[in-house]
């Protein structure tokens, strides 16, 4: 539609002749208008779109996709000009902050992140209370909510130096505790953050030093590090990141929004799509037994889905994934591995489905997570640290989110209504009688 040709509202109207009612329709700056219905309550009826199919649920400008072009820009920058150009933490600046930092911002904002980076002394006890077996994610979720019972001074979310210090400690802290989630499980000693390392090369270092090896980073893995961070960093209102806006619209800390966002995304049909992939890829094991798993994700009485394919609003390649995939012939190449024998599935796999009746006709691609768990498996990430590494990076995300929410003038606590199909009023019937 051209915005001369543009309605401006929308006319509702019922086939019993009550009134019809008028609604307006909101354009932002880029993507589908929408139809305001907020009045449309006081009317007597409400809207009824389970899983958000169709419904915008609140107004952002912090990231935008064209699911229907592959495209996706945060604050208006395109996702490859990022990653290309930027370090983590100059793109999570982005995101808080609306702009770019120039060289002086950027030093002054990687130099407070850095010496943010320590944990409470006491949050050690929380690590330990976990059985050795926990997976990260337990961990992670358990951990971060307990932020709130240690930095509780400065958690008025009213407060805007509260908010800002509050975000600069879960960005900060965040890739310690992933790494001391790991390091627990594995039953090392949590290795401590060097503060003159970037953000990637310090998670590396806690991940994989020991206090009897120290651990040098390599810089084509690094950089590789912080492209799978920008990668993740943000997606407009996916299912973790409306999570945390939820929480967080009734007042709740921050440090408890953010770890209900970790609960979000650890399930498979999200973050947890990483980890999946990768099993799914060991699982199929060798190209002749493609064919088999293709006709299994075709099958409805089969529960099983091609992890790391199709997503609601790409309707066409994740621009990410075509990223990660390039990421991944450059890590690969670094460590010697060109004859990986997983990306040689992975990539057989992707050119097979896409050639499929079943995938095309139904818009389905390779999303981010289907080569992301290659190249971290290859730097010698475990599978089960693949969700904890994305929740790490969205976290910078769910901070921006969470803060645009706040700073909504019109800001109210979410609080969806539904459709009852319960029982109707009925009388108590005592024990005896049931
Ligand atoms: N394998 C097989 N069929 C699929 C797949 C798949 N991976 N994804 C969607 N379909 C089919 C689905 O069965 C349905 O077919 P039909 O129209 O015949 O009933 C159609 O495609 C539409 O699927 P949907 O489930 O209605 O789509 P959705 O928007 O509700 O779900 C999704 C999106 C990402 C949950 C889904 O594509 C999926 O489960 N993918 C695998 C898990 C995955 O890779 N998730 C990571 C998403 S990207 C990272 C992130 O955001 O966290």
């Amino acid at each position: 539609m051209t915005s001369a040709n543009k309605p401006t509202k929308v006319t509702l109207t019922f086939d019993n002749g009550a009134p019809p009612i008028d609604l307006p329709i909101l354009s932002g700056t880029l993507g589908n208008d929408v139809i305001d219905i907020r009045a449309l309550g006081k009317h007597g009826v409400y809207t009824y779109d389970p899983g958000f199919l169709s419904t915008a649920s609140c107004n952002s400008n912090i990231t935008y996709i064209d699911g229907e072009k592959g495209l996706l820009y945060y604050r208006g920058y395109p996702i490859e000009q990022l990653a290309e150009h930027c370090d983590f933490l100059e793109v999570s600046y982005l995101l808080t902050y609306g702009e770019l930092p120039n060289a002086i911002e950027k030093k002054q904002f990687t130099n407070t992140i850095s010496t943010h980076t320590m944990l409470h002394d006491q949050l050690t006890n929380v690590f330990r209370g976990f059985r050795r077996d926990a997976h990260p994610m337990a961990v992670m979720v358990g951990v971060v909510g307990s932020m709130s019972a240690f930095y509780f001074n400065d958690m008025d979310v009213l407060n805007l130096e509260h908010r800002e210090v509050s975000a600069h400690r879960l960005l900060a802290k965040l890739p310690t505790i992933a790494a001391w989630s790991y390091k627990y499980n594995m039953g090392q000693p949590f290795i401590y953050p060097q503060n003159h390392l970037t953000y990637a090369e310090n998670f590396m270092h806690m991940m994989f030093a020991t206090p009897c090896e120290k651990y040098e980073p390599n810089p084509v893995l690094a950089k590789a590090f912080e492209k799978i961070l920008i990668l993740h960093a943000d997606h407009e209102q996916n299912a973790s990141t409306s999570t945390v806006r939820l929480a967080g619209s009734s007042g709740a800390n921050p440090f408890a929004c953010i770890a209900s966002g970790i609960a979000s995304l650890w399930g498979p049909a999200h973050g947890g799509a990483n980890e999946a992939t990768l099993k799914m890829l060991e699982e199929i094991g060798d190209v002749s037994r493609i064919a088999e798993y293709i006709k299994r994700a075709k099958d409805k009485n089969d529960t099983f889905r091609l992890m790391g394919f199709g997503h609601r609003v790409y309707r066409n390649m994740d621009p990410r994934a075509a990223i990660m995939q390039k990421t991944c012939y450059e890590v690969l190449n670094e460590l010697g591995l060109h004859d990986d024998p997983m990306f040689k599935l992975a990539l057989e796999l992707e050119k097979i489905a896409l050639q499929d009746e079943y995938f095309v006709s139904r818009k389905l691609y390779p999303n981010v997570d289907f080569y992301s768990g290659i190249v971290m498996r290859a730097m010698g990430i475990p599978n089960s640290m693949f969700t904890a590494i994305f929740a790490m990076a969205r976290t910078s995300g769910w901070i921006a989110q969470w803060s645009e929410m706040i700073s909504e003038p019109e800001q109210k606590i979410g609080r969806p209504r539904q459709m009852y199909t319960g029982k109707l009023r009925r009388d108590f019937v005592p024990t005896s009688n049931r």
